[in-house]
Formats: C-alpha cells, sequence, structure tokens
C-alpha cells in the first residue's frame, strides 16, 4: 500500500528515522546495558556528556523520565522544588515528582515566552523554619514552547539559586534549537546548571531517548533512580545508535526548520483573519490564532489536504525534519485557498 505523506505539523516528535539512522543500528555495539556492556549507550553517553560539559550522562527512554529523575537525584521527600508554572515539568509530567518523590512543587510565574522574574523565584524560597518545606531545586526551561530564554538572564536565576544553597536542573528538551539559533555553544547553554536534561526524539530526529548531563555524584543517584523507576534497559544501542546518528548529523540541519517557520509565520501573517504570537518565530514553532468560526472548518480543509495541526485555538505548528520547504509554501496557499 502506498500511504501518501503527510504534513503534520502537531510536533516534532512525530519524525521517523531515516535509512541512514536505522542502518547505524546494524553497526552498533550491543551489550546488556544494566551490567553497563552496551557500547552503544556508553558511546552515546561519554559524547553527550563531552559536548555538553558535564562530567558524566545517563540515557533514558523519555524527556519526562529523565527530569523527574534529575528532581528526585537533587531532592528528598519532603523538599521542594521551585518550576516555572507554565514549564513542562510542571504541567505536563503528571506531578511524577510529588506522586513518586514526595517533593513538593512550588510552581512560579512565567511570562509568555517562559521567562521567570528572579525576584519572584527569590521570593518563594522559604525560610528554614519548621513550618516550611525545604527548598531545594529550581527547575528551568530552554526553548521554552520555540522561544530561547536569553541566557544571561538564566544565568542570573542560577547564580541566585546557588547562593540561596538550591541546585538548579535545565529542561533541555529543545536546547539544540536554542544552540542554533542562538550561536553559543552547547557548554555556554548548560554551565550554569547542575543537571540538564535534553531530548534526542524532538528536532534531532531519533525515534528514542534523552539523556541527562551532571556531576558524577548526581549520575550516580540518578542511575539507581532510573533502575527504580523501571528504566534500567537491555540491549538498549539498537536506539541509543538511533541517538548517535542524531548528534553527529542532525544538530546544523535545525536551521532548516528555524528557516521554515519563519517563511510560514510571514505566510500566515499575511492572511487577515489570522494573527501569529510572537513578533518574529525564532526557532521551529509558529503559533497561530484562528478566530472560532473558522476553527472547525479550517481544521477539515486542511485534513482534506493531508495537513495535520493538532488545534487551532492557539495553533501550535512545528516544524521538523519532515517537513521540506515545498511543503510549507504547499501550506501557506492551502490556508489562503481556505479564505478566500
Ligand atoms: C519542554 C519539554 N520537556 C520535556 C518533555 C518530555 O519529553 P518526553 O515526551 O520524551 O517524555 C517534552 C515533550 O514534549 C517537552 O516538550
Amino acid at each position: 500500500m502506498h500511504l501518501k505523506k503527510l504534513i503534520d505539523f502537531r510536533s516534532d516528535t512525530v519524525t521517523l528515522p531515516s535509512k541512514e539512522m536505522l542502518q547505524n543500528i546494524q553497526n552498533a555495539t550491543l551489550g546488556d546495558d544494566v551490567y553497563g556492556e552496551d557500547g552503544a549507550v556508553s558511546e552515546l553517553q561519554d559524547y553527550t556528556a563531552k559536548l555538553l560539559g558535564k562530567e558524566a550522562a545517563l540515557f533514558f527512554p523519555s524527556g519526562t523520565q529523565s527530569n523527574l529523575t534529575a528532581i528526585l537525584s537533587h531532592c528528598q521527600r519532603g523538599d521542594e522544588v521551585l518550576i516555572g508554572k507554565s514549564y513542562h515539568t510542571n504541567v505536563y509530567e503528571a506531578r511524577g515528582a510529588s506522586v513518586l518523590g514526595g517533593v513538593g512543587i512550588c510552581p512560579i510565574e512565567t511570562s509568555d515566552s517562559g521567562s521567570m522574574n528572579i525576584e519572584d523565584m527569590l521570593d518563594q524560597i522559604k525560610d528554614d523554619d519548621p513550618h516550611y518545606a525545604v527548598t531545594k531545586l529550581l527547575c528551568l526551561e530552554n526553548t521554552f514552547s520555540g522561544r530561547v530564554q536569553p541566557q544571561s538572564e538564566l544565568d542570573e536565576l542560577a547564580k541566585a539559586a546557588h547562593s540561596n544553597n538550591l541546585k538548579v536542573h535545565l529542561d533541555g528538551a529543545r536546547l539544540f534549537n536554542a544552540h542554533i539559533h542562538s550561536g553559543l555553544t552547547m557548554k555556554q547553554l548548560t554551565k550554569s546548571f547542575d543537571s540538564v536534561s535534553i531530548c534526542l526524539s524532538k528536532g534531532l530526529g531519533s525515534p528514542v531517548g534523552s539523556l541527562l548531563v551532571a556531576d558524577k555524584p548526581t549520575i550516580n543517584r540518578a542511575h539507581r533512580l532510573r533502575k527504580m523507576l523501571g528504566g534500567g534497559m537491555r540491549q538498549v544501542g539498537v536506539i541509543a545508535s538511533c541517538g548517535m546518528y542524531a548528534l553527529e548529523n542532525n544538530i546544523q540541519r535545525l536551521q532548516v526548520d528555524h528557516d521554515n517557520a519563519k517563511l510560514l509565520a510571514s505566510g500566515l501573517a499575511s492572511i487577515e483573519e489570522l494573527s501569529i504570537e510572537f513578533s518574529e518565530s525564532q526557532t521551529n514553532m509558529v503559533f497561530v490564532n484562528c478566530p472560532d468560526s473558522h476553527r472547525v472548518g479550517l481544521e477539515k480543509f486542511l485534513f482534506e489536504k493531508e495537513i495535520i495541526v493538532s488545534n487551532l485555538e492557539r495553533g501550535r505548528l512545528v516544524c521538523h525534519l519532515g517537513i521540506e520547504e515545498k511543503d510549507i509554501l504547499f501550506v501557506i496557499d492551502t490556508f489562503k485557498d481556505y479564505f478566500k
């Protein structure tokens, strides 16, 4: 059966591995990673730790498990973590840190573009008083909704947290997009943080996988916690080798996704009925607001042309390696056809 290629804007997680990526599996040195014997996993962990300028790295099946493990590595039961109110770790990770680790979550207001005010953060660090939980950790996110957080602001937040004896974790699920947009090295982007989680299964196009990087003692604690969470995997070089391919081949090409997102944003901005959030798309995401009266009709019209969007209430359109420039031009024309 011949399946037509869908233009799927729901997320950069929908990409399929390329032939070359799959070929990497054939050449991978496999072993039982619970015994520390999978060569492909060890290679990926060492490579990532070096790339991000930290002592050690640990491979995870998902960003959610990597973030959760990071929080549990830094906090004990009864401790508290400060997290941006709209950040993924606060909203979309099922409160795993509280449910499984007994760690309280204190959400901090953030702006639409994801920045956290330093005073708001400092206000929530609790005094050493038996009435309060012990504030142990600050969790930040970069990129947030496709926005690259100003590095000086992140560094200042981390510095302020550190001077109050907090550790700082960064959810860097799309940190490679920040690297491409800002021109900062991965080491510059991670320097201020005690631990960083990155995802291989988003813009980098790997089917599965995330890594946590930190110093050795933190990764040693994370290793035990990962086992406890059921994340110890066996011949997992099968997927780690895809991740290695992604790191070696798919970082620079993120610029293509960023260019496509800019093209899409400017094309859709020319349609009177639509409004685009943020003056300029920075990475691979475009947010489009569509009037209620058109939403269902437009989604259906797009779907008939094999274009998938998640919903157009605050429509997030995500560009990725499965979408080419010619697709973007077709999509802009299709939107225009609908409103003609
Ligand atoms: C910012 C951010 N952090 C973490 C995650 C969690 O990653 P995973 O879906 O691999 O659990 C996601 C997933 O979309 C994300 O967007």
